[in-house]
């Protein structure tokens, strides 16, 4: 009941158009209402008494009735859907928003696409708990209501008979309730895994035609779509049974109206109009009766659905803001490690005592075996994650007591795996900095290297890339990254070097593009190419979470530890 609650919160932004669509249904409730009170009068006062001018009336009557019905049933479901569709945009830009600003943490440990379907499957799935049954709620609850009363007004001891069901009918869509929201939490469940195969599918669909495993993925989602299938099912199966159990239960009481209402009318304490017009209340009454049991069946889903949703929303960033952050004033581009430790996992320490320093436009290049922590060290920097020990200090202020906005846009980064948008190139530069004038890009372009394969393109800037950027190669990609990191032109440099290698020709115009870059900034560089390491201020080697050795290179060869045993690795042709 508290996610309902919660999911009602999103309502009260549009409470007058609710409360207009409820007058609405109000009044097309009533009309329906009076339906059996006019066939009381058709038996007893026409047919009865033979009055042809009350049928007329009663002609005109339910003409009137039913337009007026008409005009209102509209209005309701009209005005229902606005806000039910209203609500779910809002939900969904929140959900959006709040997983921006959620810490990458949150995104190591998840599937892509199991995220995404809680965006789309989980948030259409609250729609039928808001629009539809909020609609049903009140509109059968006042059928519901006007049909007792005007049945005890008919025959009050006939009425309470009747109502000896209603705790056999609450007991069972209560039993029901708690094993639908069960079975409806599975189907959202298997609904997720259903997007997440297909977004990984999709996104790897390189790797899957490369070992040629079409096949093996057609299986894997057969059997995805399959469990879909028993959850969805064995959810319809539980609400089909709702509803003609509790109809089986109303008709009992439509049975004991027979028997019971026809001995009155027999021994003259109801007229036959009255008996027939008490009937239609009350098969009136099985149907909201009916209709609430399936109503309550789709709130227990939708809630399996927002449970889903609000995790989301609960989750807390875990890399926050202190509420009295200040913002990093522009920096001269000071970068300390001090005493750093980290670890992704608690039990699993990453980083153990990291100490250094690099001056203002000094390159620090990172190198050591594959996992001993290089890409973490970079990561820790603009504050990806927090350290668990130590801290990490730009121009002496520490990382966690200035703003997230402030000290990014200090730092540039360019990760190992370039990513690019499916957009045009030009957007994709664009990202560096949105306020960019095109002459800004195209010298950005021009100082990485990337001017004359763009010029070549048909399209030129505006060449739409595919998703990932696949259209262009290695190199390009990565010259399309440094070219969004000139034009941001941060002060601090955060560089991963791709490790897949390049042909010499490529890896020429890349080294000659980063050397741009790196001019006048102080930079951290995971570094994989010779000539990057060669030319840095200070080399850290790094191997399993420690720093082992450090210096420039000439002083490293000489020392002949761990960076010495790399270096000639690579000298033969190996890879580090
Ligand atoms: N998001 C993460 N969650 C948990 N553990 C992680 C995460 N990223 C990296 N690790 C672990 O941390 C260790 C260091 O990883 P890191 O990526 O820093 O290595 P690296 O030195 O950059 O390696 P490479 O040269 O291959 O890129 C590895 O043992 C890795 O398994
Ligand atoms: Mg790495």
């Amino acid at each position: 009941m508290n996610d309902y609650l919660r999911l009602l919160q999103y309502v009260k932004p549009y409470w007058r158009r609710g409360v207009a669509a409820a007058l609405c249904m109000i009044v097309a409730a009533v009309t329906t209402l009076l339906v059996p009170w006019i066939i009381r009068d058709i038996v007893d006062d026409v047919l009865t008494a033979k009055n042809m001018m009350a049928l007329n009336l009663i002609a005109v009557a339910i003409l009137l009735i039913f337009f007026v019905r008409g005009v209102f049933t509209f209005g309701h479901g009209y005005l229902m859907s606005y806000i039910g569709n209203r609500v779910i945009i809002d939900i969904r830009l929140r959900v959006y928003a709040h997983l921006q600003r959620l810490s990458l943490a949150y995104f190591d440990r998840r599937k892509t696409g199991s995220l995404m379907s809680k965006l789309t499957n989980d948030v259409n799935a609250l729609q039928t708990a808001i629009v539809d049954n909020i609609v049903d709620i009140v509109k059968e609850s006042v059928i519901l209501l006007g049909s007792i009363v005007a049945m005890v007004w008919l025959h009050w001891k006939l009425t309470l008979l009747c109502l000896v069901i209603v705790p056999l009918v609450s007991t069972t869509i209560r039993y029901f309730g708690r094993k639908i929201k069960r079975s409806g939490r599975r189907v959202q469940e298997s609904v997720a895994d259903v997007t997440a195969h297909l977004q990984e599918s999709i996104a790897g669909i390189r790797v899957v035609k490369s070992f040629h495993r079409e096949a093996h993925e057609i299986e894997r989602f057969r059997q995805i779509n399959e469990r879909n299938f028993g959850a969805l099912m064995k959810a319809a199966q539980q609400t089909s049974q709702l509803s003609p159990l509790v109809e089986f239960l109303a008709a009992l009481a439509i049975i004991a109206i027979i028997w019971y209402g026809g001995w009155s009318v027999i021994h003259g304490e109801l007229t036959s109009g009255e008996l027939i017009a008490f009937l239609i209340y009350a098969i009136n009454l099985a149907n909201p009766v009916r209709r609430l049991s399936s109503l309550y069946a789709n709130v227990q889903k939708a809630l399996a659905a927002a449970e889903r949703v609000f995790s989301v929303l609960d989750e807390e960033p875990s890399v926050r803001e202190r509420p009295q952050a200040v913002v990093l004033p522009p920096v001269a581009g000071r970068v300390e490690f001090r005493d750093v430790s980290f670890a992704y996992e608690p039990s699993k320490p990453v980083l153990q005592g990291l100490g250094f320093c690099a001056e203002p436009g000094q390159t620090i290049a990172l190198v050591g075996p594959s996992g001993s922590g290089k890409s973490t060290v970079a990561n820790l920097l603009p504050r990806f994650y927090d350290v668990t020990a130590g801290a990490v200090l730009v121009d002496g202020h520490d990382v966690r007591d200035v703003t997230l906005a402030s000290l990014r846009e200090q730092i540039g980064i360019v990760p190992q795996e370039t990513v690019l948008f499916n957009t045009t190139i030009e957007e994709n530069i664009r990202y560096g900095r949105l306020d960019a004038t095109e002459a800004e890009i195209r010298a950005a372009l021009a100082a990485a290297n990337a001017e004359s394969f763009i010029d070549e393109m048909p399209d030129g800037l505006q060449t739409v890339i595919g998703d990932r950027g696949l259209v262009l190669s290695g190199g390009q990609r990565q010259r399309i990254a440094i070219a969004r990191a000139l034009l941001k032109n941060p002060r601090i440099l955060v560089l991963d070097e791709a490790t897949s290698a390049l042909d010499t020709e490529s890896e020429r115009v890349v080294q000659d593009a980063l050397d741009r870059l790196l001019i006048g900034r102080t930079a951290m560089v995971v570094a994989h190419r010779l000539s990057t390491i060669q030319r840095a201020d200070l080399i850290l080697v790094i191997d399993r979470g420690r720093i082992v050795e450090r210096g420039t290179h000439d002083e490293l060869l000489a020392a002949e530890g761990m960076y010495y045993n790399l270096y000639t690795l690579r000298q033969q042709g190996e890879p580090t």
